[in-house]
């Protein structure tokens, strides 16, 4: 009997270490512990023995079946804590993933190219001022040498705010303030809003202007080309090429229109969508301060000279990000803007 009672026990511990899924641990319980399992069995045949052995063989069978269910309690748990690993494994979460949720703010495409812009002049020494975006008219017409009867001061071009007051038309507006309230040298930059009726594909009611002016004694106009250049490669890249067109502004003499090579074809393609295959890029106007501004200013114009531009920053975002319509920059649309 003692025999087969270790049999059994030790073929019970065989299968419970050898058994893998934990449903087969309750069928080993109830096959060998159970009220009709093998281990019963066994003690059935107790009665048969002779009396002094049967304490002996009680004890031999409590024995197995204490050291069975220690066995099965131990490979369930194994067997437990590998199926909660595995569950882990296969769930496993990366808490340094960016969530898909949430949006990455960006700058405008405005703001960037202002930004840039900034950054570029302020390696040359230019200040960055502002001013007001309503204007006295004085300042926006009068004082930068826009007589009363030019056709910039038509209400159909100029948004008037009152007798005397307008939204101011261009950033050149800052420039009479500037001069009037700094000794020179003046090295400024005025980056901001300005306003003109006008609405299409190309121009926009409200749009950006920086306006640069540089004065002090003996600033000439090869010192402007010098410094328009150094922003065009910059910018628009190291192979830029700009070249000037002699032009009229009232503030400035000689006045001139300033072109950069194109950077999608460097002049090279006649079917360039880029510069419709002139090969050069209009980008603002400039000149030298003209002596009249000097003279309201109260500065003396044999004592100093200066130089002044103003560039649009919608044009030069519109290139550098190849925006076909201007009117995409003010509609707030997020498919547009995430691409910046
Ligand atoms: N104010 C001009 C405009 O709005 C741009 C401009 C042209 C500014 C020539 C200047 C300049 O300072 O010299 O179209």
């Amino acid at each position: 009997m003692l025999e087969k009672l270790d049999s059994i026990g030790n073929q019970a511990l065989k299968e419970i270490s050898a058994v893998n899924a934990l449903d087969s641990i309750e069928d080993i319980r109830i096959r060998i512990l159970g009220k009709k399992g093998a281990l019963s069995e066994v003690l059935k045949g107790l009665g048969a023995l002779a009396p002094e052995e049967r304490p002996k063989m009680g004890a031999a069978a409590n024995e197995w079946k204490r050291k069975i269910e220690e066995s099965l309690a131990a490979r369930k748990a194994e067997l437990e804590q590998a199926r909660l690993d595995a569950e882990l494994q296969e769930q496993r979460i990366d808490p340094t993933l960016p969530s898909r949720l949430l949006y990455r703010g960006a700058l405008h495409p405005i703001t960037q190219a202002t930004r840039r812009i900034i950054q570029v002049f302020g390696r040359l020494g230019f200040d960055v001022v502002t001013g007001p975006e309503v204007e006295t008219e004085f300042l926006n017409f009068d004082a930068v040498n826009i007589p009363k009867d030019h056709p910039a001061r038509d209400m159909q071009d100029t948004f008037f705010m009152g007798p005397g007051v307008v939204l101011r038309t261009h950033t050149s507006a800052v420039q009479m303030r500037a001069l009037r309230s700094k000794a020179w040298p003046v090295r400024i930059l005025c980056p901001g809003a300005v306003y003109r009726c006008d609405n299409d594909a190309t121009h926009s009611p409200m749009f950006h202007q920086i306006e640069g002016l540089w004065v002090d004694r003996g600033v000439k106009m090869s010192d402007l080309k010098g410094v328009l250049e150094f922003f065009a490669r910059e910018i628009f890249g190291a192979d830029t090429k700009i070249r000037f067109r002699p032009s009229y502004f009232p503030f400035v003499e000689p006045g001139a229109e300033v072109d950069v090579s194109c950077f999608q074809c460097s002049g090279g393609s006649p079917s360039c969508r880029v510069c419709k295959g002139s090969g050069w890029l209009e980008i603002l106007g400039a000149g030298m301060v003209h002596p009249k501004l000097f003279e309201l200013a109260g500065y003396d114009p044999s004592q100093v000279t200066g130089f002044a531009f103003g560039l649009g920053v919608e044009r030069v975002a519109m290139l550098l990000h190849r925006i076909p319509d201007l009117r995409l920059m003010f509609q707030g649309d997020v498919r547009f803007l995430n691409q910046f």
